[in-house]
């Protein structure tokens, strides 16, 4: 006979569970972030059933109200989970049953912890979606406003980090802006493919009991249904392609990092950090570093490595439910945790930076980095394109080696070139 302390489904099992295996095989240490969309879940779940007939309108309420007190109290902390009952779905479920008694036992009616985990994790993902589209918004927003400010800011623009043509501060920092609205727009394709509810799939096989799939996911926010019930429980390709999103979202955070890192290097000097937002040195006296972009760049490897974690998760799986799947959790909430983190502190420190504008004004002029600007005035008057492009070469030998600018060329120095150099100049300064 089950004693008080057997799990919920110990019925057919005539031993206790060795404690290596409790250990080995909980989740609640990490899946109680799920409580709030488990409960929610269940809360409509008991809806559905009394709409059917299938549990009385009074034991709906009960159950409803029952898990509404649990909600408050675990949101103050006032519920301690036990590896004892696994998961947050048993562990939720437990506290039903010494809240209110028998008529909890009949909230699971019709559901399967393989369809509750999956609904829990589609409506967590779904809610973290907004969040981080917000600190997406919040990002570009102060792009928007320190760019409006850089119309006119003259510095240079790099490929393979060799000084290549001017650029303005805004069109450096708009160009990042498009990459995060491109994120945003990618979650949003996410959130469109995922939106739709497993709950009812049950096990693997859905019911014969005569439950409401619709009503439940309509209630719960999402725009329909997963058709198949196998692959409803089976397949965690949202948390695929959210965790690929937002593998591309660090991508850019760590490039523009990795430019600002650059950017406040004495040899570039092209930002100041602010004091509140870099570090010192134990050693040093002199050091002031830039921690927190480092860190940035460093935390892609988290965010990749729980792509990677993910998928390998998944390849291979026989189809149904397997105890693999709960790997899919600690990677998803880490990601969610570090992209958040980072969006919030990146904002925070971009709007800290002093970008300094005299210094990339120095560092545009005292260079060849209007040679392709010079080539197109030529082109205009007329010259080939090919050779427009050596008188110009020409020209940047003949500066180095006699150590000047286009700028402080004579007549008679660019001439020795070609006649078509020195009022070309005039036009591009
Ligand atoms: N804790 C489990 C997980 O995270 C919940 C589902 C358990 N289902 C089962 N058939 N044992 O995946």
């Amino acid at each position: 006979m089950k004693t008080n302390s057997s799990p919920v489904w110990g019925g057919r099992f005539k031993k206790p569970l060795a404690q290596k295996t409790v250990k080995f095989n909980e989740s609640i240490s990490f899946d109680k972030k799920l409580a709030q969309f488990d409960i929610l879940g269940s809360q409509a779940h008991a809806e559905m059933l009394a709409k059917q007939g299938i549990i009385s309108e009074f034991e709906s309420h009960a159950i409803i109200n029952g898990l509404k007190k649990i909600s408050k109290k675990i949101n103050s902390n006032k519920i301690e989970f036990s590896e004892e009952a696994e998961d947050i779905h048993m562990n939720i479920e437990l506290f039903l049953i010494k809240e209110i008694g028998d008529t909890a036992k009949k909230l699971h009616t019709g559901r399967s912890r393989n369809d509750q985990v999956a609904l829990d994790l589609r409506l967590y993902v779904k809610h973290e979606i907004q969040n981080i589209q917000n600190l997406l918004n919040n990002l570009n927003i102060s792009i928007e406003h320190i760019a409006y400010f850089h119309k006119e800011t003259i510095l240079p623009g790099y490929t393979h980090l060799q000084k290549a043509q001017p650029i303005t501060l805004e069109k450096y920092l708009k160009a990042y802006q498009s990459m995060f609205l491109r994120d945003t727009t990618r979650l949003n394709d996410c959130l469109v493919r995922m939106d739709y509810s497993p709950l009812g799939a049950g096990a693997l096989a859905g019911t014969s009991l005569p439950i409401d799939r619709e009503f439940t996911a309509k209630k719960l926010g999402f725009n329909g249904v997963i058709e198949n019930s196998i692959d409803a429980v089976s397949d965690r390709d949202f948390i695929i392609e959210f965790i690929s999103a937002a593998s591309i979202i660090i991508t850019h955070l760590s490039r523009f990092s990795e430019d600002m890192i650059i950017w406040a290097t004495e040899e570039f000097n092209f930002i100041k950090l602010d004091d509140a937002y870099a570090t010192g040195s134990s050693l040093m006296p002199n050091k002031k570093n830039p921690d927190i972009p480092e860190l940035i760049r460093g935390k892609t490897g988290r965010i990749f490595g729980n792509l990677m974690g993910i998928l390998t998760v998944m390849k291979a799986l026989p189809l149904g439910y397997n105890k693999d799947l709960q790997e899919d959790k600690e990677g998803l909430f880490d990601t969610v945790e570090t992209i958040k983190n980072c969006l919030d502190i990146f904002n925070d420190f971009l709007n800290s930076i002093t970008f300094q504008t005299d210094n990339m004004k120095i560092s545009a002029t005292n260079s060849y980095i209007w040679s392709t600007h010079l080539l197109e005035q030529l082109v205009k008057q007329g010259i080939a394109f090919r050779i427009a492009h050596e008188i110009i070469g020409n020209l940047v030998i003949y500066c180095l080696d006699n150590n000047k600018y286009f700028s402080q060329l004579t007549k008679e120095e660019c001439d020795k070139i070609s006649p078509h150099i020195f009022s070309s100049i005039k036009l591009i300064h």
